[in-house]
Parts: C-alpha cells; sequence; structure tokens
C-alpha cells in the first residue's frame, strides 16, 4: 500500500511550498532536448498553482560535483518551463543565500522560482544539515516528486524532509504505485523483460524479481554473461567475465523461469555498417560478435508477453540504435505495446527505444527514473521516499 501522506492531504493554500523535482534532463546549447521530466512534473506543478501556494522549486542537473559550472545550469529549464505553464516563473542563480530567501519570500500564490542547481553546493550530495536547513528556511511545506532521485539521500530530498512537514507530489506517487504496489501484487502470469550490457547491474532486480514472476526473459548483453555461463565460445562478443559464476548460480537456481535467446543477431564488428547474420544461440565463429536477439526469440518472447496479465521492461534487447540490431529491442517493445496486460517500462535505455518505436502511448507507465526504477525493482525502499510522512 501506498501508505505516504501527498499534496491532496494537506492544505497549501497560500503557503511556501519548496518541491523537489528532477529537472536532470539533456541539454545542448542552452536547449532542452528532452522534456519529458518536466511535463511529468506538470501535474503536481498545476495542483499546486490551484491551490494558490507559492511555488519554489529546485532540482540538480548533471554531475558538477559541488562546483558551479555554467554548462549545468537550470536556467535554460528556467526559461523552457515558463513556455509550458501560464503563471510566471522566476530563477535565481544560487539554490541558498539572501536572493533566494528575498525573491521566494516576495512569492504571490500560484507564481513559481526555480532555484539554480542544487549540486553546485558540495553540501547537496553529503546530505548536509546546514544546507538542508538553509533550503528548508525558504519555505513551510515541503513536496517531494522527483522520483529520478529518489535513491540518494541528499540535502535536497531527504535533509530537506526532516525539517519541514513533507509529502509526495503526484509523479512521485504514480511512480511508486506503478513500480511499488503494481509489481508487488502483480496480476499473473507476470512476465519481466530484462536486457542492457551487465548482469551485475541487474543482479538484485533479478532476485527479486525471480520471487515475483512467472518468467524473466533476457536480452541484450548481459545475454552473453548467461551463454558463457552454459559453456558457449563467445568470440568477440560483450561478456561479463566476473560475473559468469553469478550467471551460472542464477541458471542452476532457476533455469525454469530463466528464459534465454534461441537465436541471436551476430556482426563481424560493433558497427552501423556491419556485416550480419542470424545464428542459433551456441558457438559464435571466431571474428564475430552478438548484438541483438534473433527473430526466432522474438516469437518465443512475444507469446510469453501475449498472455501475460502484468509486463515490466527493463533494459534493450541488443544495439538498437544501429539499425540492424533493432529488431530485437522494436519486436519485444511492439509486442508489449499490443499486449492487454500492465505494462511498466523503466530504465533509461529501455524508455527510449520505446519513444523510438512510436509505441510509447500504448504502456501503461514508463517510469521517469533510471537508478530509481532499478532500485524499486530490486524492493529497495528509496530514501527520498522514506523520508515523507505517512497518512
Ligand atoms: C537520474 O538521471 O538518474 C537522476 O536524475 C539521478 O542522477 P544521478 O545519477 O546523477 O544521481
Amino acid at each position: 500500500m501506498f501508505n505516504k501522506k501527498t499534496i491532496r492531504d494537506i492544505d497549501v493554500t497560500g503557503k511556501h511550498v519548496l518541491i523537489r523535482v528532477d529537472f536532470n534532463v539533456p541539454l545542448k546549447g542552452g536547449k532542452v532536448l528532452d522534456d519529458t521530466r518536466i511535463r511529468a512534473a506538470m501535474p503536481t506543478l498545476e495542483y499546486l498553482i490551484k491551490q494558490d501556494a507559492k511555488l519554489i522549486l529546485c532540482s540538480h542537473l548533471g554531475r558538477p560535483k559541488g562546483k558551479r559550472k555554467p554548462e549545468f545550469s537550470l536556467a535554460p529549464v528556467a526559461n523552457y518551463l515558463g513556455g509550458l505553464v501560464d503563471s510566471p516563473v522566476s530563477f535565481v542563480g544560487d539554490c541558498l543565500g539572501d536572493l533566494a530567501k528575498s525573491i521566494a519570500a516576495a512569492l504571490k500564490s500560484g507564481e513559481i522560482l526555480l532555484l539554480e542547481n542544487t549540486r553546485f553546493h558540495a553540501g547537496e550530495e553529503k546530505n548536509d544539515p546546514e544546507m538542508a536547513a538553509a533550503l528548508a528556511s525558504l519555505a513551510d511545506v515541503f513536496v517531494n516528486d522527483a522520483f529520478g532521485t529518489a535513491h540518494r539521500a541528499h540535502a535536497s530530498n531527504v535533509g530537506v524532509a526532516e525539517l519541514l512537514p513533507s509529502v509526495a507530489g503526484l509523479l512521485l506517487e504514480k511512480e511508486l504505485i506503478y513500480l511499488g504496489e503494481t509489481i508487488a501484487n502483480a496480476e499473473k502470469p507476470f512476465i519481466a523483460i530484462l536486457g542492457g550490457a551487465k548482469v551485475s547491474d541487474k543482479i538484485g532486480v533479478i532476485n527479486n524479481l525471480l520471487t515475483k514472476t512467472d518468467q524473466i526473459l533476457i536480452g541484450g548483453g548481459m545475454a552473453n554473461t548467461f551463454f558463457k555461463a552454459q559453456g558457449y565460445e563467445m568470440a568477440d562478443s560483450l561478456v561479463e567475465e566476473d560475473a559468469v559464476e553469478t550467471a551460472r548460480e542464477l541458471l542452476a537456481k532457476a533455469r525454469e523461469q530463466i528464459q534465454l535467446p534461441v537465436d541471436v543477431v551476430i556482426a563481424n564488428s560493433f558497427s552501423e555498417q556491419a556485416e550480419f547474420k542470424i545464428v542459433a544461440t551456441g558457438n559464435i565463429p571466431a571474428g564475430w560478435r552478438i548484438l541483438d536477439i534473433g527473430p526466432e526469440t522474438v516469437r518465443a518472447y512475444a507469446s510469453f508477453i501475449q498472455k501475460a496479465k502484468t509486463v515490466v521492461w527493463n533494459g534493450p534487447m541488443g544495439v538498437f540504435e544501429f539499425l540492424n540490431f533493432a529488431k530485437g529491442t522494436f519486436g519485444v517493445a511492439e509486442a508489449v505495446a499490443n499486449s492487454d496486460a500492465i505494462s511498466i517500462v523503466g530504465g533509461g535505455e529501455s524508455v527510449a527505444a520505446i519513444k523510438k518505436s512510436g509505441l510509447a502511448d500504448q504502456i501503461t507507465h514508463i517510469s521517469t527514473g533510471g537508478g530509481a526504477s532499478l532500485e524499486m525493482l530490486e524492493g529497495k525502499i528509496l530514501p527520498g521516499v522514506a523520508a515523507l510522512q505517512e497518512k
């Protein structure tokens, strides 16, 4: 059960509300390249504006490591946000200090102030109590809507939550309902699709999902490590040698539940123009490498997905950035989009793939979190969530 208070449970009328958002978005030359995370915060912002609150927004951007670096400024995001909302949006070049304090204090109901990157101060990532206190001094109430950052215990999401009445925003609530409740009580058959390069990144996820799912369908570079564990010659394929033993243990524990590709697309170099062919899983010829799952595998995986009532997907099936090695990922995307199951997609690359496939609107929930969504799939309680008030 989602048992945290949300913005619907408190009175914010006329109050100064500090909202931690995750506006860590890709920028190029001062332009926002992908506004998904900004748009995802809109329901919370619009709700608070309607309630006549005074909105003070804070976020990190990138990893400036406690230094003020202009390329990590949130100023372009403030501009962009100004184009999305009807309310006036102002920006202050430091999230701490007198200027931020006086501009915040002068806000009128329904107005928005975006503070500069919290990671320009070293105290942010150290969860420094002084920094948390300085942020808390700007507001009466704290709202955490930064799901993408909820796996970090930093001053602007955990420190500050300990000092103010603190509740969840609507995005955080939605993410936790899908990645928490829906998965914990998943309707069966429950299928997980896991891809990406490394088994080591997904061990916690696999172990947790083995206790909940009917099948885990494996693709991407991590499948190679499982093949190696079965004794296959992998030639130039990416194999995570340090994780071969773990893969072997997982297979010994759950061979029936873990599905591996039955055919693969191999290439004679890692490039868009590489020569390629489809071969049955087994020994890869010298000089070749696996870059995608094959069509038989897509068919087999699609038939599991078709029968599912719940599907969760994290990580691409191959090097989908190269056209010739994208069919596995897009084939799986199509199967997930066409199924009647509740579908949840998390993790930067699988989200990018689903968007690229044009099928995003057929997915029940696309997470805004990368690391945060993985930690949810590991069954962890995120520190940014733990710090909020219970209902
Ligand atoms: C993300 O993009 O995953 C979040 O914004 C967190 O960023 P971080 O990994 O730099 O903490």
